[in-house]
């Protein structure tokens, strides 16, 4: 499957229309495609267009997508192919940090976090694998967090959430082997943007090995033309994450975010 490296056809489709790292990756695979933004509020995606717009895309769509709606996501991808072509890469992008304090002790806001973040990404991903499966053709892009790698007492419920997932993508990565369809499974440090803003504007300082939007959205571009199954953003967090899973118990409580 060498020669589909970086050249699935199709649309490029990103889910969660507003993410600032997806919107990023979207735009730098957008030349010469079909875009398909899907976010709530689809009305409201003037900026999101007018990037990959600029970007280069032959044709920007948008279509309203709720993540949390999953009896939705069946029609929404159905209806996406039969209007859209087949997705050639799908950039799966919605998410919700929450408020990591609350979700300890509030059963309504854990579950929402949980929900979003894994429960929603496992019906997408099925969904999606399924339909390129099909045609033997296409890429998921997965974005994973090294706050699920070793998952921190200081955000348990959101890291608890991308340890799921990052599980889940690296088990369907497996199962795709052979079928012509690819998972590309992103696993940045903190980024500092949009997810982060609140937190940095509590006081909260970017940890080490942070890294931006732009170079996330580079580092998974590049890894996708070069058909890498993961990639770490920064790269040398991928040893540091190695590392991390040795500092004993008593040390890792007290890590902070
Ligand atoms: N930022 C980081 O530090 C970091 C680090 C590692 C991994 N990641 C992961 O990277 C991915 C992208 O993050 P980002 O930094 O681009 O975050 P972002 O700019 O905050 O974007 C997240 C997007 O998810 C959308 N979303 C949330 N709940 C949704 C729902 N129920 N239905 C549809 N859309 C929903 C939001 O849509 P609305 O605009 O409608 O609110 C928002 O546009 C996430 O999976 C995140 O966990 C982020």
């Amino acid at each position: 499957m060498a020669e589909q490296i970086g050249t699935d056809p199709g649309t490029v489709v990103l889910f969660g229309g507003r993410s600032e790292i997806g919107l990023a990756t979207a735009a730098r695979l957008a030349a010469g495609r079909t875009v398909v933004l899907a976010a709530r509020r689809p009305d409201d995606l003037a900026d999101s267009v007018a990037v990959i717009t600029a970007a280069g895309a032959d044709r920007v769509v948008t279509v309203g997508f709720d993540a949390d709606d999953v009896d939705s996501h069946p029609g929404l991808i159905d209806r996406l192919i039969a209007e859209h072509g087949p997705i050639g890469i799908a950039v799966v992008a919605f998410g919700i940090l929450g408020d990591a304090a609350r979700a300890e002790t509030d059963v309504a806001h854990a579950l929402q976090i949980a929900h979003t973040d894994y429960y929603a990404q496992v019906s997408v991903l099925t969904l999606l694998a399924n339909a390129m499966r099909a045609r033997h053709s296409g890429t998921l892009i997965v974005f994973s967090s090294v706050a699920g790698v070793r998952v921190r007492r200081a955000n348990y419920v959101y890291g608890s959430t991308k340890a799921g997932l990052d599980g889940f993508a690296s088990g369907l990565t497996d199962a795709l082997a052979g079928t012509g369809v690819r998972l590309l499974l992103a696993r940045p440090g903190f980024v500092i943007g949009a997810m982060t803003r609140d937190l940095m504007a509590s006081g909260v300082k970017p940890a080490p090995l942070s890294s931006t939007p732009d170079e996330v959205a580079d580092a998974v571009v590049r890894a996708y033309h070069r058909g890498r199954a993961t990639v770490w953003i920064p790269a040398a967090l991928g040893a540091a994450a190695f590392a991390l899973q040795f500092v004993p118990r008593a040390i890792w409580r007290r890590i902070p975010r």
